[in-house]
């Protein structure tokens, strides 16, 4: 493992509540580990989105936040820092990734046109559908076999892009979407030679292409350590990758470490002024967005700090630690180990429960129960929309705040992991109680359809689970 290219200053205290509290917290929290309160959580692993640590250059920062309305110093200082690191002319402000995906949508998006990408994110899905464009998934087949070892299961399949801008028609296509370290897969990278097939094939058929590049710093690592590009500089690389896009899409809360913000960056004027048109109506002025001052000083701070090689390598090397925690006890996980996670195999850990009954799901209530340790589902609870038949991915991810976790606090979750998967034949599926109609994963509420262990009572067993 990389030793972490920096030292802790300010630590925030954390406790594991008693097997009792967090049995009644779950319950309170209808199963779903969104509703619980952090502080019945021990280890937070449920995302990576605003939840890093600050460097004390971006806390420095922020002290010199202009809150003016309009022509803040704060807004040129970022919109500086996007041009140094990713090459953009324009940088249009959001309150996070979804404004900047609301926006697009808006302008972009006419009824009925398609919008073609590498899986979905469910944000980037729901703006893009309230708009009423249609999602198209053209990713690669090995993006949905979590037991496939393809190293850029963030790739695009191009036969199917060019089928689909052939057959739909370029009028027919709103844009053409790839995400960087796709998230759904496992935080998948793509490689530099399938962006530049789409943008091959975008060009051709003269469609904008945007970046959701969200991620966009470890891929770039992903593509120096997989893709042979002799003498390759790292900033180089992210300034090469954005030069192949029309523009890029950012939560900024992930890579550019800040607990909000969020932008579009692009080069076309006037498709810049449209957007703007929007922001000013939906998020802010157009020298704001939807971030203060300050934020946009620790923002343009963090944007440098994403484009440091050994501060993106240390993210990169603690999930591939983690992931190798897990897998020496044998625990099902998806193969290559991504960016910002570790994500369990739930179709594998808990066989016995059909997808209707939340295998993910229920996964992530056990983790909870046993040791505090709070994930995500990315299943059929996420990915399922309306009627329609979902029969993918069953995950539950463990994601890693970047800057905040130890080593011990990843070999601690190895263990409520593995004692979990100890006690897997024992955990049954769930049900809903309350299903929201848009993104029912955040507010849904469920109940377990039988008798649910006691787990974690002790200490969480060490020891090696059979894969099955
Ligand atoms: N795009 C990607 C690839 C994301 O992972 C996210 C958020 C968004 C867009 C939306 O950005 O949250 O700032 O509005 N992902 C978070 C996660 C929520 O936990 O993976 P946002």
């Amino acid at each position: 493992m990389h030793a972490p290219p920096y030292k802790i200053k300010v630590v925030e205290p954390i406790s594991l509540p008693s097997p009792e509290r967090r049995r009644e917290a779950l319950t309170e929290a209808g199963w779903n580990t969104f509703l619980l309160r952090s502080d019945d959580v021990f280890v937070d692993l449920l995302t990576d989105s605003g939840t890093s640590a600050v460097s004390q250059e971006q806390r420095a920062a922020m002290e010199l936040g202009d809150e003016s309305y309009a022509g803040s110093r704060s807004f040129f200082r970022l919109e500086q820092a996007m041009r140094d690191v990713y090459g953009y002319r324009h940088l249009i402000p959001t309150h996070q990734g979804r404004g900047a995906e609301h926006l697009l949508a808006r302008v972009l998006v006419q009824p009925g046109q398609l919008v073609p990408s590498n899986l979905y994110f469910t944000t980037s899905r729901a703006h893009v559908e309230l708009a009423g464009g249609v999602w198209q998934d053209v990713s690669v087949a090995e993006a949905a076999d979590p037991r496939s070892t393809f190293p850029f299961k963030g790739n695009i399949d191009l036969v199917a892009l060019e089928r689909v801008l052939h057959e739909a028609g370029p009028e027919n296509i709103a844009f053409v979407r790839q995400e960087a370290c796709l998230n759904m897969a496992g935080g998948q990278p793509f490689s530099l030679d399938n962006l530049q097939g789409v943008r091959a094939l975008t060009r051709e058929y003269g469609v904008p292409f945007f970046l959701d590049a969200t991620r966009m710093s470890e891929n770039a690592v992903f593509i120096k350590d997989r893709e042979p590009l002799p003498g390759c500089d790292f900033r180089e690389l992210i300034q090469e990758l954005s030069a192949l896009a029309d523009g890029a899409l950012f939560s900024s809360k992930k890579d550019h470490f800040v607990p909000i913000g969020g932008f579009l960056a692009l080069d076309d004027d006037e498709l810049a002024e449209r957007l703007r048109e929007e922001l000013v109506v939906y998020e802010g002025f157009a020298h704001y967005g939807g971030m203060a001052g300050h934020d946009m000083e620790a923002l343009a701070q963090g944007i440098r700090e994403a484009a440091d090689e050994a501060t993106v390598r240390h993210v990169i090397a603690q999930a591939a630690y983690l992931g190798h925690r897990l897998t020496e006890r044998g625990v099902p996980i998806v193969v290559p180990v991504g960016a910002h996670a570790v994500f369990l195999d739930a179709k594998r850990i808990l066989p016995h429960v059909p997808q209707h009954e939340f295998p993910a799901q229920s996964l992530a209530a056990a983790l909870y129960l046993a040791g505090g340790v709070r994930s995500m589902e990315r299943g059929i609870v996420s990915g399922q929309h309306g009627d329609e038949q979902y029969d993918g991915l069953e995950l539950v991810r463990l994601t890693l705040p970047r800057r905040v976790y130890t080593q011990e606090h990843l070999d601690y979750v190895a263990d409520v992991v593995a004692s979990v998967c100890h006690d897997a034949a024992e955990i049954p599926g769930l049900a809903f109680t309350y299903e929201p109609e848009h993104l029912r994963f955040f507010l849904g509420r469920f109940e377990p359809v039988a008798a649910y262990p006691e787990l974690g009572a002790g200490t969480p067993r060490r020891g090696t689970v059979t894969a099955r």
